[in-house]
């Protein structure tokens, strides 16, 4: 264990190379991360550190939108087939489709998306900076891809706008079910329920509180309350301990797992960072279209 994190050490030297990790991965890999984060938070430091090379412990569509923003940076994956099922829940053909039916029509699409759906949508969101983004539009008409869950959520706080959802999801989220999240609150009733937005509409009206990973760590370790049912993915439990070691967190299911983001290990973080393999590639054409619904979420969510 102190071999591999000595040599990381050593290669991110040698080669200029910052680690970056979402709250999702396994515990290991944030302790040794230079900045963790949300999608939204990891998306605009990838853009701001100085080094050359980054490793993006994360899934792919996290790794493509820091090439896209920052083309001349080395972007590397330690698995080449973490990659996440909801980013592939949209069609290009739908997206033309509506265009056709709805004057007035933005296409708002979750960073959740592959880099191919990107080059036909207006704009990017995330769940931290969605409802910001929703609401500044001019556009009456919102087709919200991929994910459907989301896309209710921030209809729900935007009833002003006509909204068209698409039938993707995240199977970590969807299958998190009220029944569950009742239990959970009968066993502990002094707990607050923590929920991301990728979750049914059920979860979320029973929620205390919305938000991004980054949202529910800021509010439980705020929060004045000691105890907290978490409805995300196992791997935040990692930074809610750290930051509240008397706080007490309960998961709802034995499935709040998602086995993309837990297949990343040390050692494929120095073998790819020593190898330069999984560099992520994005071609030209794809680039300079995707860049801009991506460039407007970091201008809209300022
Ligand atoms: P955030 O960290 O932006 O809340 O996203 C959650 C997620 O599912 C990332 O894959
Ligand atoms: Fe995709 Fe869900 Fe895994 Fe996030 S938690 S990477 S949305 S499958």
């Amino acid at each position: 264990m102190k071999e591999i994190l000595s040599k990381i050490e050593l290669l991110k030297k040698e080669k200029d190379a910052v680690i970056l990790a979402h709250y999702y991965v396994n515990d290991e890999i944030q302790e040794i991360a230079d900045y963790v984060g949300d999608s939204y938070y990891l998306s605009k430091i990838a853009v701001e550190v100085p080094q050359k090379v980054i490793v993006f412990c994360g899934v792919t569509f996290m790794g493509e939108s820091a090439k896209i923003l920052s083309p001349e940076k080395m972007v590397i994956m330690p698995e080449a087939n973490a990659d996440c099922p909801m980013a592939h829940m949209a069609s290009i053909e739908k997206i033309k489709e509506v265009r056709e039916k709805y004057d007035d029509l933005a296409v708002v699409c979750y960073i959740n998306s592959t880099a191919e759906i990107k080059k036909y949508v207006d704009v990017c969101v995330t769940s931290s900076n969605a409802l910001k983004i929703v609401k500044a539009l001019p556009q009456q008409n919102i087709y919200f891809v991929p994910d459907e869950n989301l896309g209710r959520y921030i209809a729900s706080k935007v009833p002003e706008k006509n909204f068209i959802f698409n039938n993707g999801y995240c199977h970590v989220h969807d299958e998190i079910m009220i029944d569950e999240v009742e239990d959970a609150k009968a066993a502990h009733p002094e707990a607050k329920v923590l929920v991301h937005p990728e979750c049914t509409m059920p979860i979320i009206e029973a929620a205390d509180y919305v938000g991004s990973t980054s949202g529910i760590i800021d509010y439980a370790t705020t929060s004045d309350a000691e105890a907290f049912i978490i409805c995300t993915e196992i791997g935040i439990l990692y930074q809610l301990k750290k930051n509240n070691p008397d706080k007490k967190f309960y998961l709802v299911n034995k499935n709040q797992i998602c086995p993309n983001m837990k297949k990343i290990s040390l050692p494929k973080v120095a073998y790819a960072l020593e190898n330069e393999i999984n560099q992520v590639e994005v071609d030209d054409e794809t680039r300079t279209k995707a860049v801009l619904a991506l460039g407007k979420m970091l201008e809209l969510s300022k």
